[in-house]
């Protein structure tokens, strides 16, 4: 009879989390403890699917004997940790951050659930003044380190700058970039390998570009759609949901979702299809299964438009 091999039981941890003890497997992060609990934390940079990069800073936690305030979405937890998730410097710092965010990036198209941290955090990014003027087309890509400017006091630095539209497959509106790196985790090493896409520049200059900020149509972009997959703020968006948008016809309340299974090859991903008005108008897929875990190809993404025209 063939012998089965099963991995040992991870050893469980004792934490405690708002004065209420809770055990989890050795291994878990703070941030998976808290859903464990029930308890909501905002993530804007933590996917899934994605190694946790660290940098949006919403997630926030106060653990006792720690100097700084520690990322929930990465840090491990330790036996006998005491978290606390609800103290005035965690409630102020995630509000700042959401502050800082919105009055920088145009966050109009963010999800829903960030829409409300922004009510409930109480952030007022009105309080930083009038944002300051827009760049002009390849100003930001062509800034270089250590040659930022101060802004005007009076007003709110921000990333405002035209939509890069270079090719048929989607856009990239970096005014709605809040710099989460996941889609250049998406486009590197997390799923795609391609590498297309990294960050550029420093401080506030900072940026998703291609190689030299060359358009996407010469880089190494293979258009499989990933980034935009992952993108939280819709800075990355399809094409024809672009086109939609401009000509007022994108409504989401006469859309509909249709799960099916990619027939282009073998592999079989899930996708989900979203029509309206009889048309596809974008596709994903959805992250909690494990074929593609919410990753696609460029036939997945975009090979629909053949149904649109038939
Ligand atoms: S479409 Fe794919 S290859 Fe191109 S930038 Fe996005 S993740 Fe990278
Ligand atoms: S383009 Fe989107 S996914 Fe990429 S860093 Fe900006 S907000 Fe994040
Ligand atoms: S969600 Fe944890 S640092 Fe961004």
């Amino acid at each position: 009879m063939q012998s089965v091999l099963l991995a040992p039981p991870k050893p469980m941890l004792t934490l405690t989390i708002d004065g209420e003890s809770v055990r989890v497997p050795e291994g878990f992060t703070i941030l998976q403890a808290l859903r464990k609990k029930g308890i909501e934390t905002p993530t804007l940079c933590y996917l899934e699917n994605l190694t946790p990069v660290n940098v949006c800073r919403v997630c926030v936690v106060e653990v006792v004997g720690s100097r700084v305030l520690v990322p929930s979405c990465s840090r491990k937890v330790e036996e006998g940790m005491v978290v606390l998730t609800n103290s005035e410097r965690v409630q102020h710092s995630r509000k700042l951050v959401l502050e800082l965010l919105a009055s920088s990036v145009d966050m109009a198209l963010v999800n829903e659930d960030t829409k409300r941290w922004m009510q409930e955090y109480g952030a007022e990014p009105e309080k930083f003044g009038e944002a300051s003027a827009p760049s002009q087309e390849g100003e930001r890509d062509a800034r270089h380190s250590g040659h930022h400017h101060a802004p005007h006091s009076t007003t709110a630095e921000t990333v405002a700058q035209p939509v890069k539209v270079d090719n048929d497959l989607y856009i990239r509106d970096y005014s709605k970039c809040i710099l989460c790196y996941k889609c250049v985790e998406a486009c590197g090493a997390d799923a795609q390998n391609t590498f297309a896409i990294a960050v550029a520049g420093r401080g506030f200059d900072a940026r998703i570009s291609t190689e030299f900020a060359i358009p996407l149509t010469d880089s190494a972009c293979v258009y499989c759609g990933n980034c935009i997959g992952v993108c939280p703020t819709n800075a990355l968006m399809f094409k024809s949901e672009y086109d939609m948008r401009q000509a007022e016809t994108w409504d989401e309340t006469k859309q509909t979702v249709t799960e099916t299974i990619c027939p282009y090859c073998g592999v079989g991903c899930n996708l989900e299809l979203h029509i309206q008005d009889n048309r596809i108008v974008k596709a994903t897929s959805p992250l909690d299964r494990d074929i593609t875990q919410g990753h696609l190809c460029i036939k997945g993404r975009f090979g629909w438009e053949f149904i649109n025209n038939r």
